[in-house]
């Protein structure tokens, strides 16, 4: 009792209250502050035209006209009988011409992101690039894409981490992981579009997939590889691999990104997709052939993508550690892709070789 009338006596002296008012000014103009920053980052980064353009895109560029496609009376398309080996008879593309990027909780790229992004924008020419985040951008390869040939292909939109699925949390030691697994489905399923993870590198356009309701690379005796992902919005493949984290794994790195759709899905029904074989470079052996081994005459350019498994090797690439790299694959195929702006200049790169 005897605290708490000392309490109130406190703040009856005028002092007090006012700094108790200053102290609960401050808490909410903090809190204000945060929450109009994530709304700025989203409204900065949502472009009002995007649905328009993205509809745009659709009606043009060799796609399929709807009355070449059959469909349900809810508008979605039938894919039931759909040639997996030819697509359509007369070649159309079913997939729209748009690259998905995913970046969540992390606002800066990498060097070999950079080079990435390049190598999509040249060798594929998308006719949009959606960098997909939560996000804000900075940073000095930032500023480098932002000065890439096909540039004005990029748009950045907001995308928020998925949570979880099917009630199940996807805030596990994989959580960052596992999120994008999800997040690459349903971004294909609401838009269409080739998924491509941040460290894949373009060799060649992507087109003669984009005939297909679902391509992916599923080579022999091993589970499909999710980096490079490439379909239809109503791809049939695509509710039935979500289903599967009905029996989501957490613990497990890549249960339900591969082991799981392979043995559930894939085995069961491989005519949903279009089944690609050594052209993605989604195997480990890609570490061997791009990092360690010296016989530059490795014939990379046979594939269309080469997943470079960025993570698996030790060395830091940038734009000048890139010259004291070994000769390899790898150096051949970044400095196809290191920029003007930032190439050495012949006194730095003497320096960087002396060391
Ligand atoms: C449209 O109908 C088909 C067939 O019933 C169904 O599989 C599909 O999920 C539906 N699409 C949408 C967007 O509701
Ligand atoms: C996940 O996989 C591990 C290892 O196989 C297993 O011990 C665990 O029970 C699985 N968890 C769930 C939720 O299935
Ligand atoms: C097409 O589907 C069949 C099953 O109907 C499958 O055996 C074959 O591998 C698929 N072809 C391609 C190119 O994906
Ligand atoms: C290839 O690399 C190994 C070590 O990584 C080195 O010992 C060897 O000399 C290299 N060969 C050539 C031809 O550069
Ligand atoms: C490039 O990477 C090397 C390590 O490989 C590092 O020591 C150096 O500081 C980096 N330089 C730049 C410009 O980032």
């Amino acid at each position: 009792m005897k605290r708490k009338r000392n309490i109130l006596d406190l703040f009856r002296t005028r002092g007090c209250l006012v700094l108790f008012l200053l102290v609960i000014l401050v808490i909410g103009t903090i809190i204000t502050g945060t929450i109009m920053y994530q709304m700025s980052i989203q409204k900065k980064t949502f472009s009002k035209n995007f649905h328009l353009e993205i509809n745009s895109i659709s009606v043009d560029d060799n796609m399929c006209a709807y009355s070449q496609m059959a469909h349900f009376p809810n508008g979605s398309v039938d894919f039931r009988g759909f040639n997996n080996y030819t697509g359509y008879p007369n070649g159309c593309y079913v997939v729209p011409n748009i690259i998905h990027i995913i970046k969540f909780n992390e606002f800066e790229f990498t060097f070999i992101q950079m080079i990435c992004i390049a190598s999509i924008l040249t060798n594929h020419n998308p006719r949009l690039l959606i960098l997909h985040t939560n996000m804000e951008f900075k940073g000095k390869y930032w500023e480098a894409i932002q000065r890439l040939p096909g540039f004005d292909k990029v748009r950045v939109q907001y995308l928020a981490k998925p949570r979880s699925i099917f009630g199940l949390s996807l805030n596990g030691k994989y959580g960052i992981w596992h999120s994008s697994d999800v997040a690459r489905l349903r971004l294909i399923h609401t838009y269409g579009g080739i998924y491509l993870d941040n460290d894949v590198y373009v060799v060649q356009s992507l087109d003669r997939y984009r005939r297909f309701e679902f391509a992916l690379e599923w080579n022999y005796h091993m589970n499909l590889g999710n980096q490079i992902l490439i379909g239809h919005r109503d791809a049939r493949v695509i509710p039935l691999w979500l289903d599967t984290y009905k029996e989501y794994n957490a613990s497990l790195w890549y249960y339900n990104g591969g082991v799981l759709p392979t043995k559930a899905v894939l085995e069961h029904k491989p005519e949903l997709i279009h089944r690609v074989r050594d052209k993605f470079g989604t195997d480990t052996q890609m570490i061997f052939y791009l990092y360690l081994n010296n016989d530059t005459s490795w014939q990379w350019q046979e594939y269309d993508v080469i997943h470079l498994f960025i993570r698996y090797q030790g060395f830091e690439f940038n734009e000048s550690s890139v010259f004291r790299y070994p000769h390899t694959v790898i150096k051949d195929m970044i400095l196809r892709f290191l920029p003007d702006y930032m190439f050495p200049t012949s006194e730095e790169l003497r320096r960087i070789n002396n060391r």
